[in-house]
């Protein structure tokens, strides 16, 4: 049990590093927190209207999720690889360096996924792929693809993966709070725009 409570500390320590931000900040893009959604993830840093620092800032985020998924089973068990998975999760949702105040959790959610079952995360990014393909806004895909991961799970065998993507995706529609205001009302920006 202390075994798997340092690899939550170390998932934890790992997701909380905001790549959007640091990927910014190298970049002199400005200050992400001033920038559209003001949100640290890839959307937002796309807003910047750079498009490379938006392609990294969404594969170091979602790896961050898989590396340690991946390091935790390579150590440990499939426990383990849960744990990490989750605590990257959440690190990235409640960084310490940013006084707990961090992203949505998409991007990590999907290369946790891809990790633990990359048939259930593949079917998930696909889910995301079709809907930003015919709505064009981010957070709406990201809210039918978190949903989407539990039937995934159920219909492609993962059973034991449920639980984790049910407890995930309803953190993802809790950070999504203000996106789902935006898309009640109508405003909110299809991907690209500042808004
Ligand atoms: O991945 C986050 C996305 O779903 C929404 O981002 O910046 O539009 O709030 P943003």
């Amino acid at each position: 049990l202390a075994l798997l409570g340092l690899v939550a500390l170390l998932g934890y320590l790992l997701g909380s590093v905001p790549f959007g931000i640091v990927i910014t900040r190298m970049l002199g893009l400005g200050d992400l927190r001033q920038i559209g959604s003001g949100n640290i993830g890839a959307t937002n840093v796309l807003r910047t209207g750079n498009k490379a620092a938006a392609l990294a800032t969404l594969l170091l985020d979602s790896g961050k999720g898989a590396i340690a998924v991946l390091v935790a089973r390579a150590l440990m068990d499939e426990t383990a690889a849960q744990v990490a998975g989750a605590a990257a999760f959440i690190g990235h949702l409640y960084p310490i360096w940013l006084g707990f105040r961090g992203g949505k959790g998409v991007a990590t959610f999907l290369g946790t996924l891809i990790a633990l079952a990359w048939p259930v995360g593949f079917g998930a990014c696909a889910v995301w792929l079709v809907t930003a393909l015919i709505s064009r806004i981010s957070s709406l895909s990201a809210l039918v693809a978190a949903t989407a991961a539990v039937p995934l799970s159920w219909f492609l065998g993962h059973t034991d993966l449920m639980l984790l993507a049910a407890a995930l995706a309803a953190l993802i529609f809790w950070r999504h709070r203000s996106n789902i205001a935006r898309l009640a009302n109508g405003t909110e920006p299809r991907i690209g725009k500042k808004g």
